[in-house]
């Protein structure tokens, strides 16, 4: 949903305050069960989470209002269902008739709020969603030496810790912070079989978690690279020198390009320095300072020189303007070139021009 503006107030604005409002929320619930035992404490938390409880109450309304058209839509999405259940569940509580602070304790639903627009979110679900199946067979895994380690200490533990093996439900609770390596240590197998079978439940648990760690972290990174691959594809199309490549050239070159954004001012790279890499300009302005200074503007590219000549760079270039570049390091700029005669022309006739100029301004300044 495109949230667009909230009534008066710009939403990215809001979204912030409405954290803030969140973490604030969070804490003063957090405080007030210490001042519901410490009869000295003056401060009125409970006003606080009303105040904040009654702003999210609003704040359907000017959704309401902002966005007249989309309600449905917003009510049905799970930011609407996260903001409802944050208003409806603290007031729930008011009306059954709970004392303030166990109302206020509701208020920890709000901590769903500071989920509801982040994208970390979405691109959990989407890696749990595409690692389903293996992440399934881990968990099936886990389950299986869960129940053989129960199983195993309860045999080998039940005559001699009949209180705390003497079930297999019993044996679990052992099994669990074993495997998980917390180890309480309020059941400890005395047996030498029970601490053999201890040593290898968490040597198991160990590498049951490494696993899952690792599918997790290999889908993050899956997931990453499709991001910037599409985000770099659409940026690809706004330089013309790469929007002439054929489309298997392209997936190509996306998968090698680098997106950066740069503030107004910053140096990007700077006379005399070695150069390793080279940018197209996708969204700005950057100043070439030669002794004639040039700007280069959306679509225009820089420091392909040094990577042809093997000189140093000709000039400092720097942001004249908050710019979007997308970057090619040496290596990549040689097999984009080798396999696209066509940019390879392109390039060493705009690099010819631009030596040429370089020469001729040196020399006039002799
Ligand atoms: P390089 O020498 O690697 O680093 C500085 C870059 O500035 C250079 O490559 C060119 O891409 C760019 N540059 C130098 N002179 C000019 C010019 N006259 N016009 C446009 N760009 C230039």
């Amino acid at each position: 949903m495109d949230n667009g503006r909230l009534g008066w107030i710009n939403f990215r604005l809001y979204q912030s305050i409405s954290n803030v409002l969140v973490i604030i929320g969070l804490i003063s619930l957090s405080l007030n069960t210490i001042s519901v035992t410490d009869a000295g404490s003056a401060f009125d938390f409970e006003l606080i989470l009303f105040a904040i409880w009654l702003i999210f109450f609003l704040e359907i309304f000017f959704r309401q209002f902002a966005q007249e058209n989309e309600v449905p839509q917003y009510l049905r999405s799970t930011a609407g269902l996260i903001d409802i259940l944050a208003v409806v569940i603290p007031a729930v509580g008011m009306v059954i008739g709970l004392d303030h602070a166990d109302t206020a304790l509701l208020c920890t639903v709000w901590v769903f709020k500071l989920l509801r627009e982040t994208a970390t979110l979405a691109l959990l679900k989407r890696v749990i969603s595409n690692e389903r199946k293996i992440l399934t067979g881990v968990s099936t895994l886990f389950l299986i030496v869960l129940f053989l380690a129960s199983f195993l200490a309860y045999v080998l533990n039940r005559e001699g810790q009949s209180d705390t093996f003497g079930s297999i439900p019993a044996a679990m609770w052992w099994a669990i912070t074993t495997l998980s390596t917390t180890g309480y240590g309020d059941a400890v197998p005395s047996s030498f079989a029970g601490r053999v079978l201890a040593g290898v439940v968490m040597t198991s648990g160990i590498a049951v978690f490494a696993l899952w760690a690792g599918i997790l972290a290999s889908g993050f990174a899956r997931e990453l690279r499709r991001y910037e691959f599409l985000r770099n594809w659409d940026l690809v199309a706004r330089v013309p020198l790469l929007a002439q490549l054929e489309a298997r050239e392209l997936a190509e070159i996306v998968r090698l390009l680098r997106s950066s954004e740069v503030t107004s001012g910053s140096i990007i790279c700077r006379q005399g320095d070695p150069g390793d890499q080279m940018y197209f300009i996708v969204e700005g302005t950057v100043l070439v300072s030669t002794s004639e200074p040039v700007w280069l503007g959306s679509g225009d590219y820089f420091g392909e020189l040094s990577l042809i000549t093997g000189e140093p760079r000709t000039a400092t270039v720097s942001a004249s303007s908050e710019t979007s570049l997308l970057i090619l390091d040496v290596s990549d700029f040689r097999v984009l070139l080798a396999n696209s005669p066509k940019i390879a022309n392109a390039i060493e006739s705009v690099a010819k021009q631009r030596l040429e100029l370089l020469r001729k301004q040196s020399q006039s300044q002799y």
